[in-house]
C-alpha cells in the first residue's frame, strides 16, 4: 500500500470515530437552544456545548456532580434518601432526633406534589433542606441534574461498618474451611480495601459540591414559610421585606425595585399602599400574601408552599388556594405544597407523597392515591376528611393507625419502599405487598 492510501486510510478512520461524537454533540446543543427557559441565551456563545452553557448560565463550576438525564427528562428536583438528624446534648446524654429519614421523590416541570402527613412528621424540614436550611445529614438533592445539597454520614459509616462486618462474616468463613471460603474470604478483603479510598473520594467530591453551588441555581428555588406571622420581620416595612432578596441579589436601583414590589403586591391582590406598613398591621391573610409576594419576586422556578393555609379561616383559605392555582397557570411554576390533611391537596396537586414519622409511607398520582389508598396510615387521613352531606357524614367510620397493630415487622420480612403499580409506591413488606395487590381497583 502506498503511502499516501495509508494515509488516507488512517484518517478516514478517525473521521468515522469522531462522526457520531460529533453528531450527538449537536444534537444535545439543538435540543438545548429549542428550550424556552433561558431568556438570555442568545448572549451565549452558540460554539459552547450544550454542557458548558449550562454551566456558564448558572455560573456553576464545572467539577460540581451533575446528573444531565434528570434534566433530559425534565425532573426538576429529585430528592434522593435525604435524611435530617438533629442532635441534642453532650457525651453520653447525646440524643438523636430522626426528623426526616430516608425520603426519595421526584417533581416533574410543571408537575404540583403535595406532602402530606401528621404533625411533627418532618414536612417542614424536607421543605427546609431543600432550600439549603439545614446541612443534609445523608443523601442528596438535585436541581435541575446539579448536586444542590449533599450529606455524608452514609459514606462515613460505610468506612467504619463495612470492615467491621467483613470480619464477622470471615470468621464465619473461617469456621466453614475449604477453597471456596478461602476464595469468597479474598474477595471480602479486596472489597474492604476499596471501601476507604471510595468512599473518602465520594466525601471530598460533597465537600465540594456544598461549597460551589450556583446562587442563581438556588434562587430558583423559593418558599413560602408556614407561619404567616413568625417569618416577617416585624421591624421592617412590607417594601423592605420583599425588596430583601432582590437586594441580596444585587439590584440596587431603588426606582426598579419598587416597580417590582407594587408589581407582586397586585399579583398577590395587595395594593400600593400597603407598602409601607408593617407586617402587624395586616391580617393572617394578608401577611400570607406578603410572604408569596417576597417569594414571587425572586422569579423562583420551583415554589415551596409550607401549609400556607393551615393557619387561616375557611373564607381566606380558599382565596389563597385560588390565588396560587392562578400563580401556578400563568408564571408556569412548579410547586410543592406541603399540607396536614389530604381534602386540601386532592384538587390542586398532581401527585401525592404521605409522610409518617420522617417516611415516606406512600406515593402516587393524586387520582390513584384517592381510589386506591393501600397503606393504613393514608387509609386513616381519608377516613378524617368530612363530607358535605349530613346522612354519609354520619355513616362515615374514622380509622385510626396504629404501627404496632397493623404491622408485623419484627418476624424477619423487613419492609421497603416498593412499586404496586406504576407510578404508585408503598412502604410495605412482601406479604403486605402480595395483599395489598389483591386489594387494588382498576
Ligand atoms: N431545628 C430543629 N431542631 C431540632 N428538632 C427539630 C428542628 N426542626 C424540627 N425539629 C423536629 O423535627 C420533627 C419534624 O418537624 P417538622 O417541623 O418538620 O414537622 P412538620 O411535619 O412540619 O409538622 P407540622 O405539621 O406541625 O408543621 C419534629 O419532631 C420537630 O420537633
Ligand atoms: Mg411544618
Amino acid at each position: 500500500m502506498s503511502k499516501q492510501n495509508e494515509l488516507f486510510e488512517t484518517i478516514s478512520e478517525e473521521i468515522n470515530e469522531e462522526l457520531p461524537v460529533m453528531e450527538e454533540a449537536l444534537e444535545a446543543k439543538q435540543q438545548y437552544f429549542l428550550r424556552d427557559d433561558h431568556e438570555d441565551i442568545d448572549s451565549l456563545e452558540t460554539h459552547l456545548s450544550s454542557q458548558e452553557a449550562f454551566n456558564q448560565y448558572y455560573k456553576l463550576n464545572p467539577g460540581v456532580k451533575q446528573k444531565p438525564e434528570l434534566r433530559e427528562q425534565k425532573i426538576l428536583l429529585s430528592v434522593r434518601h435525604l435524611k435530617q438528624f438533629f442532635f441534642f446534648g453532650k457525651g453520653r446524654n447525646r440524643q438523636k432526633l430522626k426528623a426526616v429519614s430516608n425520603v426519595s421523590f421526584d417533581v416533574r416541570e410543571g408537575e404540583c406534589l403535595g406532602i402530606v402527613g401528621e404533625s411533627g412528621c418532618g414536612k417542614t424540614t424536607t421543605g427546609r433542606s431543600i432550600m439549603r436550611l439545614y446541612n443534609i445529614t445523608s443523601g442528596a438533592v438535585y436541581y435541575r441534574g446539579v448536586r444542590i445539597s449533599a450529606g455524608d454520614r452514609w459514606n462515613k459509616k460505610e468506612i467504619k461498618w463495612v470492615p467491621i462486618h467483613a470480619k464477622e462474616k470471615e470468621a464465619k468463613l473461617r469456621e466453614k474451611g475449604g477453597p471456596e471460603a478461602e476464595a469468597e474470604i479474598q474477595k471480602l478483603r479486596e472489597r474492604v480495601e476499596q471501601v476507604k479510598p471510595v468512599q473518602k473520594a465520594k466525601i471530598k467530591q460533597i465537600k465540594f459540591d456544598n461549597g460551589h453551588v450556583s446562587q442563581k441555581l438556588l434562587n430558583e428555588i423559593q418558599m413560602i414559610f408556614q407561619d404567616p406571622i413568625d417569618s416577617l420581620d416585624p421591624r421592617m416595612t412590607v417594601e423592605d421585606i420583599i425588596q430583601e432578596g432582590l437586594q441580596i441579589q444585587g439590584h440596587k436601583n431603588k426606582e426598579e425595585n419598587h416597580k417590582k414590589v407594587v408589581e407582586m403586591l397586585q399579583t398577590v391582590g395587595l395594593v400600593e399602599e400597603h407598602a409601607s406598613r408593617y407586617p402587624h398591621e395586616f391580617s393572617g391573610g394578608q401577611r400570607q400574601r406578603i410572604g408569596i409576594a417576597r417569594a414571587l419576586v425572586m422569579n423562583p422556578k420551583l415554589l415551596i408552599c409550607d401549609e400556607p393555609i393551615s393557619a387561616l379561616d375557611v373564607s381566606i383559605r380558599a382565596q389563597i388556594i385560588n390565588l396560587l392555582n392562578d400563580l401556578k397557570n400563568n408564571l408556569n411554576l412548579t410547586i410543592i405544597f406541603i399540607a396536614h390533611d389530604l381534602s386540601v391537596v386532592k384538587y390542586f396537586c398532581d401527585s401525592i407523597v404521605v409522610m409518617y414519622f420522617g417516611k415516606v409511607v406512600e406515593k402516587a398520582p393524586s387520582d390513584e392515591l384517592f381510589k386506591n389508598p393501600l397503606h393504613p396510615y393514608t387509609r386513616s387521613l381519608l377516613s378524617a376528611i368530612p363530607k358535605p352531606d349530613p346522612r354519609s357524614e354520619r355513616r362515615r367510620k374514622r380509622i385510626t393507625y396504629n404501627p404496632a397493630e397493623a404491622h408485623d415487622y419484627e418476624h424477619g420480612d423487613v419492609p421497603s419502599f416498593r412499586e404496586i403499580r406504576p407510578g404508585h409506591f408503598v412502604y410495605c413488606n412482601q406479604a403486605e405487598f402480595d395483599r395489598y395487590q389483591e386489594e387494588l381497583v382498576d
